[in-house]
């Protein structure tokens, strides 16, 4: 699988860094400041989200940095894997200062967010699918929460837990056009505590695969200090935050398994979607 050098921007990365940006619109739900905005260099335009360090509403237990950066750490990371599995981030000055710049992934109307995630009755996940845990579905009923036995989301699952990422919810996981599976929102993530919270836990404890082995062992030798991945990170997260990543890759080689919960119920975000 091809990988990146961290050295070299690729025309997307380009576009998005030295684009000039127009903000479009806000979308409304999100709870820090997220902009749609058209990036336009040299003839090409794309479509992307700003998220303004400005904008970012502050988490007593994510004190260093900003959201933002840590978001560019996530795609560094991503790409570093050859997964591909985080739409192309940068670092860069905008209207409201210094943000996060991600390109726009237009959905997929033929692959749905239901293809992916689904709640369903009896104890069984059923042919295609891995159990999450029961949730509370109301009126006293419960059903078992279910994700797809799909290689995209067990490469996720993967990232995840080396990003340590503490909101893999469904509103985060983008059928991307022709086939490709995008995850968002990656602010809330390289802590040096374990905080992973997702919905993709159907792994949990299983072995991890040949290919996430390979990328894992690959991915630790990228991380060593001084070289050009290592460095660009050292820019965006902590020292101690930097180690940490480095601990959990090595955690998971240790392993060979995906991680599983600590507690007796697995930690999900909330809301789940
Ligand atoms: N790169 C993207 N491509 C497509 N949609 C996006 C992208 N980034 C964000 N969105 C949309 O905007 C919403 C809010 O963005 P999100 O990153 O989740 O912000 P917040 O930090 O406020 O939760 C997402 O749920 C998604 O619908
Ligand atoms: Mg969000």
């Amino acid at each position: 699988m091809e990988t990146q050098d961290p050295g070299q921007r690729t025309a997307m990365e380009e576009l998005l860094a030295r684009g000039e940006l127009t903000v479009r619109g806000r979308i409304r739900e999100a709870s820090n400041a997220v902009l749609l905005c058209d990036v336009a260099h040299e003839g090409v335009t794309a479509a992307c989200v700003y998220k303004p360090v400005a904008g970012e509403r502050p988490l007593w237990d994510f004190p260093d940095g900003n959201l933002a950066r840590r978001e560019v750490a996530a795609y560094l990371l991503s790409e570093a894997t050859g997964w591909g599995l985080v739409p192309p981030t940068v670092l860069r000055e905008g209207p409201y200062g210094e943000g996060m710049v991600q390109q726009w992934i237009e959905a997929d109307e033929a692959a749905p967010e239901a293809s992916l995630l689904a709640l369903v009755e009896g104890e069984e996940a059923g042919e295609g699918w891995k159990a999450v845990g029961f949730a509370e579905v109301g009126e006293g009923r419960t059903a078992l929460l279910v994700h797809a036995d799909d290689p995209r989301l067990r490469r996720l699952a993967v990232l995840d837990a080396v990003i340590n990422n503490g909101d893999r919810k469904g509103g985060h996981l983008l059928p991307g056009p022709g086939g490709g599976l995008y995850g968002i929102d990656h602010g809330v993530t390289f802590n040096t505590e374990d905080k992973l919270r997702t919905l993709l836990w159907g792994w949990a404890g299983e072995p991890l695969t040949d290919e996430a082995l390979d990328v894992l062992h690959r991915l630790g030798g990228e991380l060593a200090d001084g070289s050009p991945l290592a460095t660009r990170l050292a820019e965006l997260i902590t020292t101690a935050e930097l180690a940490a990543v480095r601990q959990r890759v090595a955690q998971l080689l240790a392993d060979g398994r995906h991680p599983a919960p600590s507690g007796s119920w697995p930690a999900i975000p909330w809301p789940p979607v």
